[in-house]
């Protein structure tokens, strides 16, 4: 079956089972362009949270999922690529939390979104790319542990006076950015704005002109002033960047930032999963309800 054969079964289906599709900002174009709404993990959950719809399908990884599972537990949440998974929301467990406590009796616990559902669980309020300096500086204790990005953590620790315990966790894709690549796009690029996702290490941070969430990067590209911008996140980002800030010319900033695990949904995965409402994403209600209050928590700072 041809691309345009498929949409043409996605549109039928999403009408007939009541479904809505987001996508995250780092999938393929195909996919963002079948999609009810694209972007980013905090406009994703926010979705979850308010769109009608029976089912919702998620093309992203699976902690996005848990999440929507989590906001909405009354719908039916399909993640059509099964195992895509984010290794960094494999960086820490719930018993490295339980643990951490005891050592940080003081210390409030912060997980950012990509987490497990576990872990949400066991954490006082979570957080995203774009509200986590929000977030810790919401919160009334003085010392936070921060899980499990090193980097978002040592980024938030700039924006507040609070003392911000880093978890040694990171991502894949973000972690190999390396100030050597600044530097040659620079030079390729003279003039270009360079703009980073705060998953970056802090040296490249140091070296960009701004910071922001996946969405955040794409507002400030549209609304720029300037000609010609490099993107410090997933190159995935380029496609919607550019379909939606005509004029602007947008360069990666690294061509090795590719997240496989974001690549994993094709188009006809979306239409399987649609076909059989399969498969899908559910949490336990127990841990569901305990990592629904650190969301819900959270979406109330922002
Ligand atoms: P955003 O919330 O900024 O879209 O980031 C999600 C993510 O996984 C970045 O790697
Ligand atoms: Fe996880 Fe990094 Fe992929 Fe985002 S880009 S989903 S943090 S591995």
């Amino acid at each position: 079956m041809d691309n345009n054969a498929i949409i043409e079964k996605i549109i039928a289906l999403k009408e007939e089972k009541d479904a809505i599709i987001l996508a995250h900002n780092y999938q393929e174009g195909v996919v963002q362009d079948v999609a009810d709404l694209i972007g980013d993990s905090l406009e994703l959950s926010r979705a979850a949270d308010s769109l009608d719809g029976s089912v919702i399908v998620f093309c992203g990884v699976d902690f996005m999922a848990e999440t929507a599972a989590i906001l909405s537990p009354q719908k039916i949440v399909l993640l059509p690529a099964h195992d895509a998974g984010c290794p960094m929301a494999e960086m820490v467990t719930a018993e490295e939390i339980r643990s951490a406590r005891t050592r940080f009796p003081d210390a409030a616990v912060v997980a950012y979104v990509n987490t497990t559902a576990e872990v949400k669980a066991e954490c006082d309020i979570c957080c995203t790319s774009a509200n986590a300096v929000k977030v810790v500086n919401s919160l009334p204790e003085d010392q936070v542990l921060f899980v499990p990005d090193r980097n978002l953590a040592r980024y938030v620790a700039r924006f507040t006076k609070k003392q911000v315990i880093p978890w040694e966790g990171y991502c894949i894709v973000h972690d190999l950015i390396t100030v050597e690549d600044v530097a040659l796009a620079k030079q390729r690029y003279p003039g270009a704005e360079v703009i980073v996702h705060p998953e970056c290490r802090p040296e490249v941070i140091d070296d960009a002109d701004y910071v922001y969430s996946t969405s955040g990067m794409i507002r400030h590209v549209c609304e720029g002033k300037k000609p010609a911008y490099i993107i410090g996140t997933e190159i995935g980002i380029l496609y919607r960047m550019q379909k939606e800030c005509p004029g602007k010319s947008c360069y990666p900033l690294s061509n090795r930032a590719v997240c496989s695990n974001m690549k994993k949904t094709k188009l006809s995965l979306v239409l399987q999963s649609l076909e059989n409402l399969a498969p899908r994403v559910t949490v336990p209600g127990d841990i569901a309800s305990r990592a629904r209050n650190a969301i819900e928590r959270m979406l109330a700072v922002t």
